[in-house]
Order: C-alpha cells, then structure tokens, then sequence
C-alpha cells in the first residue's frame, strides 16, 4: 500500500483529520499513513520552521503530505508553516475547486445559479516572499517578485488542467493597469501559454472587476489563474459563493511534492468541541485520491457525501436552520452510512482506480529554473531611495550636485509620485525620496560607475535602498513616477 505523510494541525485540525481518515478506513482506501510533527507545539518546542526535521525527511521521501490546518505563534518573529511547506517544496499551483453543493443553501443555489469555478494561485511569489525591511522609521517596504519561470510554472499548469478538465474558458486575474511591470509580466506569460491551447478561451479581467463580475455572474466563469495575493483574496471570495470556507478545498501541486489541505485555517473559536465542519478537509482528501489514481474510491466516498449533504444533514456552520445539526463525528458517520448511494444532483462516475505510481524522484542539487535572455541587458542608471525630511527642490539641489559627468538626475518621487521637477504642494511627503539618475545618453554603465554615486550621495543622505535601471533589448526594465 502507499504511504502518505499526515500532518493532524492545530485547532479543528485533529478533529476533522480524525474524521476524513474515519471515512478513508471505512471506504478501504489502499492508503497508509506516516504521521508527521508540524505545527504550532512544534514552534513551541523551539523548531523555527514549525516542523521537525523527521518531519521534513518523511515528506521529501514520500512526496504526498496531506495536513490540517496549523497556526503560526503571533508575535515571535516565526514564519507560518504553511506558507514555509508550500514554498520550501516548491508546490507552485495552488488549486481550489469551488462548486455548488445542493443541500448547502447559497443566494447562488436558492436562484437557481450554478457554480463551478477552479481558481489556481500562484503559490511561492509575490508579497509572500515577505521579504520586508523598516527602511526608516515611518516606511516600511515589502518586495514583491514575479518572475518569469515562476509565472510560466503555474500558468502551464493552469492551463493544460483546464484542457484536461474540457473547460471552456480560462481567465487571467491581475492589476497590470497598475503594476504594470509584475502584474504585466504574469499576463504577458498567460497569453504566450495561450498560444499553445488555441481550443481554450483564454481572457483577462482586471482584478477589482473580476471580484464584480464573480459575485454578480459567477456562472460566466470557469479557470481563474491569479497570482498569490489576489488569488487568496479571490479564491476566499469564491469559497463564499458556495456556502463559505467549510466547503472549500486545496491542492498545492509542484512537481515532485504536493500538500493537500483545507482553505480555513484552525477556527479557534471552535476548536476542541468536535463540531467543525470537516468537508472541505475531506475534499481535499479526495482531490488527493484523484492525483493518486484513486478513482473509485474518491468517486465512492464523493457521492455518500452529496448524498449526505442532500439529506439535510449538516454541522452548525451551515445547513437549515430548523433541522438539528450534527457534530464532526457524527457527520463522517453520515457518510459511511450512505456509501453505495447516488446523489439526485452532480453524481460521479465510478471510474476504476488506476494503479499508483510511486514517487521515485530523488533530488541531489536545487533544480535551477530560468529563461533565456535574448535580446541582453545594460544598465543605464539607478534609484537612490533617500531618507531626507527636506522639501523637494532642497533635496533635488543637493543631488544635482553630485550627479558626476556619466548621470543626469532626471525625476524625484515621494511614495511614487514625482515631486520634482514638477509637483504639486498638494502632495503630502514622507521622510523618503527616490532618486532617479539616468546615464548621460542613456549610454551602458556599470555597477563600479553606480556605487561611485552613492558614495557621492550618500556624503548628504542616509541611502536607504537601490534598484538598478536595466534595459532588455529596447525595453525599459522599469516604470515610471506618477506625474512624470
Ligand atoms: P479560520 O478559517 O480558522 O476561521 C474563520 C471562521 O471560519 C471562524 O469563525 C471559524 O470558526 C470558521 N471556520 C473555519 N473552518 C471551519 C470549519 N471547518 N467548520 C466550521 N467553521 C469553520 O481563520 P482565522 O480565524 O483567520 O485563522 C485562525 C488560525 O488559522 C490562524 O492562526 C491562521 O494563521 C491559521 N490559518 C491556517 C491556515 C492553514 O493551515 N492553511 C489557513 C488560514 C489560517
């Protein structure tokens, strides 16, 4: 039988993995369990990353680890072990299938709406890098990386799931109107993969627009990629469409390592009452027995759960309210009792199990992922991020003064937008300038040429941080201040 790495959590965390596993015994799932040590206790006994190195070791050899939610300490400077999971082992795509449950009461539902909306975020990038520095007293800076294998990694596997699963549209979520460098990376990488899938309508809808359009026509939608801030945003508000985060599930697939986990988290407020609703826990778990192959098995335990939920059977967070609710146990008892029967509504096929494959991937270095650079890169100047209480045409005099033969200082932003050499006393400043210097020419210079500059900058400000101004080919690897 093939083992699986099992992590319990935190919270609701063992209560509902007691009862998914409870429904797998019972429906014979051909699967057996190594349980694995991640968590909050496990921050507590002094493991920075919440997990030990067991822990670790057992899921990079077994490649599955299906987990409940975990809290992250507040407060004590540790990362979440979810996100740290997520990242460490690469899983790049995290899938989330949001469709209509009849017997779960919706606005969608009683109108007669259907939903069935996948949403893949980008699942290592972006904010949640949380590379983040106090670069002076009142600013704080958080880096946001998109780049371009990491974009094409989830985007390809948006889209061939998409072809695979016969739908008919795929959407790009993004801000590219805004951040039109990182947002309009992840776009510009969704429609070169749309090249490839000429059958798939593949589309893009701006990010604030797209929230509209999915609460008022969710019906129109069907694969929605997005990347990792939006998409947690979104994919929460889509969990809501369907009856809330009870029903929503999550696969967070890489390539050789994939987490299988609800979307809620640990629900304090309940925990330790054995009353959690553990559905999206379970469908997850059968999300997990389709990547493995367990076809009939997930398709056995699916339909007693429809069945179930057609029944009116219900835990406290949902359900009618004149009818009683059940508690986590009784609720998984529910469906093993209606193991055989078919739902009036959305039944599955009973496909055969195929065999499992097992994992035999064995790393001995970090896979290295990049594309080529083509058309090759100059520098042609760079932004000083100053600390400086001065009004703006104070500082631009200073800084002119030390622009050299090879720089011209050619804008000063506030928080973006330019001060100088146009503005606006209207614009409200922080103690934080940035600084443009351009090549005289826009000629190549080099970094020995650039830290010349801040040496000679930094005799009248604090530097507080630098970004070269590259140019690809003959496109400007940077954007412009408002207003310049
Ligand atoms: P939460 O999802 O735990 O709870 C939000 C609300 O939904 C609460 O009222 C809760 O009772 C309810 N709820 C959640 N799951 C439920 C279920 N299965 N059945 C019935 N009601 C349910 O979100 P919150 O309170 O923001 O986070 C609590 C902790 O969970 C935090 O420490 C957070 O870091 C962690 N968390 C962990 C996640 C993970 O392990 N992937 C994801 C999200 C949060």
């Amino acid at each position: 039988m093939t083992k699986i790495a099992v992590a319990k959590g935190d919270g609701i965390g063992p209560e509902i993995m007691e009862a998914v596993l409870s429904v797998f015994e019972a429906a014979k799932v051909p699967l057996t369990y190594e349980f694995v040590d991640m968590g909050k206790w496990v921050f507590d006994k002094g493991y920075s990353n919440g997990m030990t190195p067991e822990a670790q070791q057992s899921i990079e050899s077994l490649g599955i680890l299906f987990k409940g939610p975990m809290e992250t300490p507040k407060g004590k400077g540790v990362k979440s072990v979810n996100v740290t999971a997520r990242k460490t082992w690469n899983t790049y795509a995290n899938k989330r299938v949001f469709q209509t449950l009849h017997g779960v009461d919706t606005v969608f539902s009683k109108a007669g709406i259907p939903i069935d909306i996948t949403v893949v975020r980008e699942n290592i990038e972006d904010t949640y890098g949380g590379i983040e520095h106090m670069i002076t007293h009142d600013v704080a800076l958080s880096r946001r990386f998109i780049t371009r294998p990491g974009s094409m990694q989830v985007i390809k596997y948006a889209f061939e799931m998409a072809s695979k699963n016969g739908a008919k549209r795929i959407t790009c979520g993004h801000k590219a109107n805004i951040m039109k460098l990182t947002d309009g990376l992840f776009l510009e990488c969704f429609y070169e993969v749309a090249k490839d899938y000429p059958d798939l309508k593949a589309d893009d809808v701006i990010v604030d627009d797209l929230c509209m359009k999915l609460v008022t026509r969710p019906d129109l939608f069907d694969t929605v990629v997005l990347t990792n801030l939006q998409g947690d945003i979104v994919s929460d508000l889509c969990a809501g469409l369907v009856g809330g985060l009870g029903f929503a599930p999550s696969a967070n697939i890489g390539d050789h390592i994939c987490i299988f986990e609800a979307v809620h988290g640990t629900a304090p407020d309940i925990a330790g009452k054995n009353i959690a609703n553990p559905t999206a826990l379970l469908l997850s778990g059968l999300a997990m027995l389709r990547h493995l192959g367990l076809m009939e098995s997930a398709a056995m335990i699916e339909n007693a759960l429809l069945y179930t939920l057609e029944q009116g059977v219900h835990t406290g967070d949902f359900g009618t309210k004149g009818t009683a609710s059940v508690n986590t146990t009784d609720f998984s008892k529910a469906i093993t009792a209606n193991f055989g029967k078919t739902p009036a509504h959305g039944a599955k096929p009973m496909l055969p199990n195929k065999p499992i494959t097992p994992t035999t991937f064995k790393l001995d270095k970090n896979p290295m992922i990049f594309s080529k650079d083509e058309d090759g890169v100059k520098i042609v100047g760079v932004d000083l991020f100053i600390e400086s209480t001065e009004q703006p045409s104070i500082v631009a005099e200073k800084a002119l003064k030390q622009t050299g033969d090879l720089f011209k200082l050619v804008t000063i932003s506030n928080r973006g937008t330019q001060v100088w050499p146009k503005g606006s006393v209207f614009t409200n400043l922080v103690e934080q300038y940035c600084c443009r210097f351009e090549s005289v020419g826009e000629t190549a210079v080099t970094q020995t040429d650039i830290m010349a500059l801040y040496k000679r900058i930094a005799e009248d400000f604090k530097v507080c941080s630098t970004e070269l101004l590259n140019v690809f080919g003959d496109k400007k690897g940077y954007s412009l201040a408002q207003g310049q």
